[in-house]
């Protein structure tokens, strides 16, 4: 007689993971965390195998991929999502969250629970939201320290609507580049700014080009860790409680790391005598909220009118 479960025990389960980022960030060393955790839960049933730097998939086909099972799990910026789950808008939104704790209540908390849930629609299986940090800004030509600086120039932005005219209304131009092409248009001249973490600015070396820095803490930079749902249902009860553990463990781990390599990065930046590294004036800060405000009408007005209430009794509890 065949014994299914122990014929099934030999066979080992292939999780192909794709990202876009460095693997000295914290999306690649939380995906690591997680292939290891999940390996050693599973007693070696599960092997994930990483696919950092775009390598497979970039921005514009790792959707298309996960969905066809090409690959089972991706991690892309919520922002690049919001075209697909429109809700999500809110995370990006400009002074939102204003430190690391509020963002963590909120991503691993109720909240984020709901957001997550609205892959539903969309059969995709979403595992957790993962954090990278606060984005700054960096440019070529000058540094970036009040609002009107930003007059006429050419900033990137992710595939985001809240993005696209967080910029527009500072009365620049915003241009879609997909992440893994972003140093050649730096390189090129092509982008006169970008916003970005320090980790991704360091890892990618966007400084060597764009050497202004300003640290304006203005938006939050995060993922959502994303698997295909036939997979994910294919997987017998023991394996999916393991990647639900594995995936707990590896986003505490996450937001540790997230803080720890951006912190990292500071320091390195702040050495480099080629960085002119400078900091929003709270002053400035103030305005750059007050011209940002349509965005949050806009937002309760056209997509939710009661999450950003919610986030909001989630933030100052
Ligand atoms: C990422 O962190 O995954 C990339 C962010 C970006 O496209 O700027």
């Amino acid at each position: 007689p065949v014994d299914e479960e122990q014929q099934g025990l030999n066979k080992q389960i292939v999780i192909n993971f794709s990202h876009v980022v460095a693997e000295d960030t914290p999306k690649g060393q939380a995906a690591i965390k997680f292939a290891e955790i999940l390996e050693q839960k599973s007693n070696g049933r599960i092997h994930v195998v990483i696919y950092p730097n775009g390598m497979l998939y970039n921005d514009n086909n790792e959707l298309k991929a996960l969905q066809n099972n090409d690959v089972q799990m991706i991690a892309p910026t919520f922002s690049k999502m919001t075209k697909t789950i429109p809700t999500w808008e809110i995370l990006d939104l400009p002074y939102l969250f204003h430190t690391d704790e509020e963002v963590e209540d909120v991503l691993n908390g109720r909240i984020g629970e709901q957001l997550l849930n609205q892959l539903n629609r969309v059969n995709i299986k979403g595992l957790a939201f993962w954090n990278n940090g606060f984005k700054q800004m960096s440019s070529e030509k000058k540094p970036l320290l009040k609002w009107e600086d930003f007059k006429n120039l050419k900033v990137r932005t992710m595939p985001s609507h809240v993005l696209q005219s967080q910029f527009e209304l500072l009365g620049a131009s915003s241009i879609n580049t997909s992440f893994d092409e972003l140093y050649t248009e730096v390189e090129k001249h092509k982008i006169d700014a970008q916003e970005n973490t320090l980790s991704n600015i360091y890892s990618k070396g966007f400084y060597k080009v764009q050497n202004h820095i300003t640290l304006t803490n203005h938006g939050l930079l995060g993922y959502a860790v994303l698997m295909n749902e036939d997979f994910w249902n294919s997987l017998p009860q023991d394996l999916q409680d393991d990647v639900v553990e594995a995936m707990q463990e590896a986003t505490e781990w996450n937001f540790q790391i997230a803080k720890k390599l951006n912190q990292q990065d500071l320091e390195k930046l702040k050495k480099d005598p080629n960085i002119d590294l400078n900091t929003l004036s709270v002053a400035e800060q103030k305005k750059w909220e007050k011209k940002f405000k349509p965005l949050y009408s806009s937002y309760e007005k056209n997509i939710n009118s009661t999450f950003l209430e919610e986030i909001r009794s989630e933030i100052h509890h």
